[in-house]
């Protein structure tokens, strides 16, 4: 899958993506209203990776339901990402989303950028358990819990969102960050931190889902950093059962998902696999 966010959210560059070799396309997170997001700069390029802060803009989970049904209509699977101010907030974009006829919702639960009731929601297990049960209430679709790696111990979280009712676990978001401008002497960034993400954190990323495949009993999905075949690999011997890659398509065009499932390809037949489940997790036993 592309990672929720990147290259936008128009239907037809999610189907560019979902015919470039991903298995299911994730949306931008979508939010209960229009969003506009936060004043540039809100994005800058740094040391092996990007880093973001776009104040999660959107065109509002209702505005987006002719779009999904679009998606849906050119036969592809759909993970609606979507996020909330507040826990019936995130319920109500639950529902409209679920109505919409995605595939599986992507629940944010790990911005970086807004700080709004539940701003601290990444970090606190007892509103992650609270924001998914409310979220399962609303749905029948699964629900996957998108994690932030910037907690003291992921391990309580991820089990928070299970015992919420999440059927997976992404792991994980971007790492809180900044740059500064040495003319300038000032954060570059408007929103003065942003999300880190690309090649910088594929180790923290990896270790993420290291932790959360021995905490919980749902699937995890890996993401963060990924670019190579090789990093996919990495990824699935930690213990990840489907992937998500997004700074790389801004580094490496579109073609990065062709060129990442044939070198996983290539690696299997190399070492012996026939199939993805024979090495999910090897390196953890
Ligand atoms: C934004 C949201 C995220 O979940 C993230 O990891 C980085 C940036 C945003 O829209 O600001």
């Amino acid at each position: 899958m592309n990672a929720a966010g990147v290259l936008g959210m128009s239907p037809s560059i999610l189907k560019r993506i979902y015919d470039s070799g991903a298995g299911a396309v994730v949306t931008k997170s979508l939010g209960p209203k229009p969003r506009k997001g936060h004043p540039n700069p809100t994005f800058v390029r740094v040391e092996a990776g990007g880093l973001n802060a776009m104040g999660l803009p959107n065109p509002g989970a209702e505005y987006f339901v002719d779009e999904i049904k679009e998606l849906k209509n050119m036969g592809v699977p759909v993970i609606a990402s979507f996020f909330g101010g507040s826990v019936q907030e995130f319920a109500e974009v639950a529902y409209t989303l679920s109505r919409a006829g995605a595939d599986a919702l992507e629940l944010n639960a790990s911005c970086p950028n807004v700080a709004e009731e539940l701003g601290m929601l990444a970090a606190d297990a007892n509103n992650v358990e609270k924001v998914t049960a409310a979220v399962k209430d609303q749905t029948k679709l699964p629900v996957f819990v998108k994690l932030s790696p910037s907690v003291t111990n992921i391990k309580i979280i991820a089990k928070a969102a299970e015992w919420g009712g999440a059927d997976a676990i992404t792991a994980v978001n971007t790492v809180k960050a900044i740059a500064i401008d040495v003319n300038m002497r000032r954060p570059i960034l408007a929103n003065v931190t942003g999300g880190l993400s690309g090649p910088a954190i594929k180790p923290i990323a990896l270790r993420c889902v290291w932790d959360v495949v021995q905490a919980v009993n749902i699937p995890v999905i890996g993401c963060g950093g990924i670019t190579t075949g090789e990093d996919a690999v990495e990824f699935i011997l930690a213990g990840a059962t489907a992937l998500e890659v997004g700074t790389a398509v801004m580094t490496h065009g579109i073609g990065v998902y062709k060129d990442i499932n044939d070198r996983i390809a290539s690696y299997m037949t190399e070492n012996g696999f026939k199939e993805i489940k024979e090495m999910v997790g090897l390196a953890q036993e």
